[in-house]
């Protein structure tokens, strides 16, 4: 079994990253600028974007981090959206899933500038990635994409399972997978919480691609001998272990399934931080008017 290291190929992108930053300010061009979006505090999506602005400080972005309290009116982060569109500094907006539900999440998504729309989540973005044109690209299947092409691990002709159908995660994952590209031309099977005999379905799988939110849903049982896995759970579950009184756990039962994949991801410093990469490359992407 090889542990596919999301830490160290992130690490190496953001060093490719900081050196086109370098040449943008050398050609007289400006910082990449990020904005973010944090509405109420849940203390996963406070991590979540306290390492995105991380992230843009190691490359040499410029973040912006904009905060409102739960209690934010639909209207008003509406208006703060609506600002950011029309500031011409900032080159990619993101706003952190999920907001409270008295808020829609289509109106905002919709309301993002698909040219700043740097998590993809636009219709305009996701339906120019479905039709195979530059587009935006969801952070996390393009990170996982680019981990499975830093690997060398071949997609073309095999069997990929998707567990799960989200519009950030699952659905993106399995269109991007069965696309005529590099890291594509797989046969992709989605499954989700309807699915019949799903067990029967992930033991045919070349590639499993896990991203349902259920902690160790993923057994060793429902797997075949060489698979090449990829956890993208995250769940925070209790644990008296740690300073904080928890831990993240994937969606894969790692210890035994790690004994019958070739490639496995860990959960935390597999996907994790390749996510924010691809946000990264995608601001990149904005600045310099790519997409
Ligand atoms: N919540 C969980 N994943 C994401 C993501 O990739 N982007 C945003 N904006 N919110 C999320």
């Amino acid at each position: 079994m090889k542990l596919i290291d999301g830490k160290k190929i992130s690490s190496e992108i953001k060093e490719e990253i900081a050196q086109e930053v370098h040449e943008l300010l050398a050609k007289g061009g400006k910082k990449p600028h990020l904005a973010a979006i944090l509405v109420g505090n849940d203390g996963g999506s406070e991590t979540y974007v306290a390492h995105k602005v991380k992230a843009c400080e190691q490359v040499g972005f410029d973040s912006t981090l904009i905060r409102f309290p739960d209690s934010v009116s639909e209207h008003e982060l509406i208006e703060k959206i609506k600002e950011v569109n029309q500031n011409a500094d900032i080159d990619g907006l993101i706003v952190q899933l999920p907001i409270p539900e008295h808020i829609s999440e289509e109106k905002v998504i919709e309301c993002i500038d698909p040219k700043k729309d740097v998590d993809g989540f636009h219709p305009a973005n996701v339906g120019r990635m479905v039709a195979g044109m530059p587009a935006f690209v969801s952070a996390t299947p393009n990170g996982i994409l680019e981990l499975l092409s830093r690997y060398q691990i071949e997609t073309s002709g095999k069997h990929c399972v998707v567990i799960g159908r989200s519009n950030i995660v699952g659905r993106p994952m399995s269109i991007l997978l069965s696309q005529k590209r590099t890291t594509g031309n797989a046969t992709v099977t989605v499954c989700h919480s309807r699915t019949e005999n799903l067990k029967e379905i992930s033991k045919q799988a070349d590639i499993v691609i896990a991203a349902l939110g259920k902690p160790e849903f993923l057994t060793a049982d429902m797997v075949k001998e060489g698979a090449v896995i990829i956890d993208v759970g995250t769940t925070r579950v209790k644990s008296d272990k740690t300073k904080s009184g928890w831990k993240l756990k994937g969606d894969v039962k790692f210890d035994e399934v790690a004994e019958k994949a070739s490639y496995i991801t860990p959960v935390p410093g597999g996907v994790g931080p390749m996510t924010i990469v691809s946000l990264l490359k995608n601001t990149l992407l904005a600045a310099q008017k790519k997409v």
